[in-house]
């Protein structure tokens, strides 16, 4: 499951997974995971070179529960603090250094390879596990991202939010490693008209054809 913040990635795969009865892993929170420790490091995330350099020291440990996704670095719970304004401003830079993404989609495919998961991120169905046997592309309207991401979040406004999520987007898209990209045999589902409820029943129709055409 692929595509731009506040498509409605995280809420749709958790409820298909739970659906489905699978495991599921949020990328995203492995990238925050790295960028909340090199903050906690003091490095600086707009130094690629710095973060590079550093990129293989934590040990960042992804929980596939959909109702409970836990994410741990060297021990710490960090499923708060990996939400917070701070890293998710710089984010978009650490998960930009090629040697963040070598390590993180290396431990993403150990998770993967037991089978029987929904995934969500950038580049799942692109570059991370193109066999997939089900992969979507989420899209919305950039106000409805916005909306919906300012619902999620206190203390900002829905203006702020789409100006910061097309920063970060334009960033996420443009980047030379593994830019967000739609898949080869990729579903796109408009999500801004569908409430999550038509949205995880897309899914699993889409999933329900699959399965029954092969
Ligand atoms: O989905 P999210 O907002 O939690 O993702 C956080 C950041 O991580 C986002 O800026 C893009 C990046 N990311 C990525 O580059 N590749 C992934 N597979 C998942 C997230």
């Amino acid at each position: 499951m692929d595509g731009p913040s506040g498509s409605g990635k995280s809420s749709v795969s958790r409820g298909v997974a739970r659906a489905l009865g699978l495991r599921y892993l949020d990328t995203g929170a492995m990238y925050r995971a790295m960028t909340w420790w090199m903050l906690q490091q003091g490095v600086d995330v707009a130094d690629a070179a710095a973060v590079a350099a550093r990129s293989g020291e934590p040990v960042i440990v992804s929980g596939t529960d959909p109702d409970g996704p836990a994410i741990r670095v060297d021990g710490a719970d960090v499923a708060a603090p990996i939400r917070e304004a701070q890293v998710t401003g710089a984010v978009s830079a650490v998960a930009a250094v090629p040697e963040v993404r070598v390590r993180l989609v290396a431990l993403q495919r150990e998770i993967i390879g037991a089978g029987g998961i929904v995934v969500e991120g950038r580049d799942i169905g692109t570059v991370v596990w193109p066999q997939a046997a089900v992969k979507i592309y989420l899209t919305a309207s950039a106000e409805a991202r916005a909306l919906r991401r300012s619902a999620e979040l206190s203390g900002t406004t829905a203006e702020a939010q789409q100006a910061a999520m097309a920063r970060r987007d334009t960033l996420d898209s443009t980047r030379k490693t593994d830019p967000l990209s739609m898949a080869d045999g990729a579903v796109e589902l408009d999500t801004t008209p569908l409430t999550l409820e038509e949205v995880i029943d897309a899914v699993l129709s889409v999933v329900a054809e699959r399965r029954s055409s092969g």
